[in-house]
């Protein structure tokens, strides 16, 4: 079937307003019905024997993956590396009995993740790969492929498989909680019902639109953007910088806010905005101290936090963004929206093919 735009100017905005449906998808395709537990067909994986897991990845596949790791490690206690396939593939890496490997790739013939999967299953490691096309090659040579319910990415810059790249690890991650014991049933079921929640606040990230749309013309002046976030939210800082960078091809960097005062601090003048991601997390005031570093040398910052967040601190911004109130768990996928639409508005502002950036590819055959 011939994909359309459903009314939609770019097919980018199309899949950005797809999201509380597609992640729906993933939820009710790997949560079990009675809604107590993952039910998302690993057959002959057992996180409890699985010492280690690898995920290897390009692109914003990659950036799903550093989030994938805060979770493994703090939900399943389990240790996990992450690396950029060409890097993964020429580095000897080393895959211990007990490693558990797994590649991302929406398209699923990224050259450099089908040759990173190939070297990990010659080192003969289980090989699991979230893809969002189960026809590719990255799929048929996996152990188990597991779908990501997308449907069907058109734009380049990639947006739902990303939130449906990280919905999916987070099924996976509490399945690994119950394998290892790290969390008790009632813990899985409530945060199975957090998780059901989701579709409904991305709808509601998604009202965001005509704010960011506002901001949107004066960061389409800039030359450079900082984006700052921490912990699981330093992922989505390093997303929001690509996005804006692929579509609007203004210079941006994805920093972890700690990481500030060790380089990027000295780029903050009155031209360079900073958008910081701030939700009321377990860091948010080692953020906020960050963000005011950023203030006190005449920054601009844009920032995107909950209501409370934006009420406590929010007073000298240049300007803010509201997210909704979420469970600590969802909102690296939440502020995904908003990354999404201030590069989508920022290119838009400045007139860029969206749907078709200049030099780049949606699947990358060729190394
Ligand atoms: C290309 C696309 C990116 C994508 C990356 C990895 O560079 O332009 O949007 O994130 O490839 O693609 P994959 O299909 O492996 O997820």
């Amino acid at each position: 079937a011939r994909i359309e735009k459903a009314g939609h100017r770019h097919f980018m905005m199309k899949e950005i307003a797809e999201q509380p449906t597609v992640i729906g998808n993933v939820i009710e395709a790997h949560v079990a019905p009675d809604h107590a537990r993952v039910d998302m067909g690993l057959p002959g994986v057992d996180f409890a024997q699985v010492n280690r897991v690898s995920i290897v990845a390009c692109g914003t596949a990659y950036y799903a993956a550093l989030v994938a790791k805060y979770w493994f490690e703090r939900i399943a206690g389990l240790p996990a590396e992450v690396d950029i396939a060409s890097e993964f593939r020429y580095r000897d890496p080393i895959l211990p009995p007990g490693t558990l490997a797994i590649f991302v790739s929406q398209s699923g013939e990224t050259a450099d993740t089908l040759a990173a999967l190939r070297y990990a299953k010659g080192k003969a490691a289980k090989v699991v790969s979230l893809v969002n096309s189960p026809e590719s090659s990255i799929a048929r040579e996996s152990d188990i492929a597991v779908p990501i319910h997308a449907g069907v990415e058109v734009s380049v810059a990639s947006t739902k498989a990303f939130t449906c790249m990280l919905t999916t690890f987070l099924t996976m991650t509490l399945r690994a909680a119950e394998d290892r014991g790290t969390m008790s049933g009632e813990e899985i079921a409530a945060t199975i019902a957090d998780l059901r929640s989701l579709p409904g606040l991305v709808s509601h990230a998604l009202s965001a639109d005509a704010a960011i749309h506002a901001v949107a013309a004066q960061l389409a002046k800039a030359r450079d953007v900082l984006f700052l976030g921490r912990g699981q939210m330093f992922p989505l800082a390093l997303e929001g910088a690509l996005k804006l960078k692929e579509i609007s091809y203004i210079h941006a960097e994805g920093y972890p806010s700690g990481e500030l005062k060790h380089g990027p601090i000295a780029l903050v003048d009155r031209d360079t905005p900073v958008v910081v991601l701030a939700p009321h997390d377990r860091l948010f005031d080692k953020t906020v101290s960050n963000m005011q570093e950023v203030m006190a040398r005449g920054g601009k910052v844009l920032l995107i936090a909950d209501n409370r967040a934006i009420a406590e601190v929010g007073n000298d911004v240049w300007t803010s963004i509201a997210m909704p109130d979420a469970p600590e768990i969802l909102q690296p996928i939440l502020y995904a929206v908003p990354a999404q639409l201030l590069a989508y508005h920022t290119a838009i502002a400045k007139g860029t093919d969206v749907d078709q950036p200049r030099n780049l590819a949606k699947s990358v055959t060729v190394e």
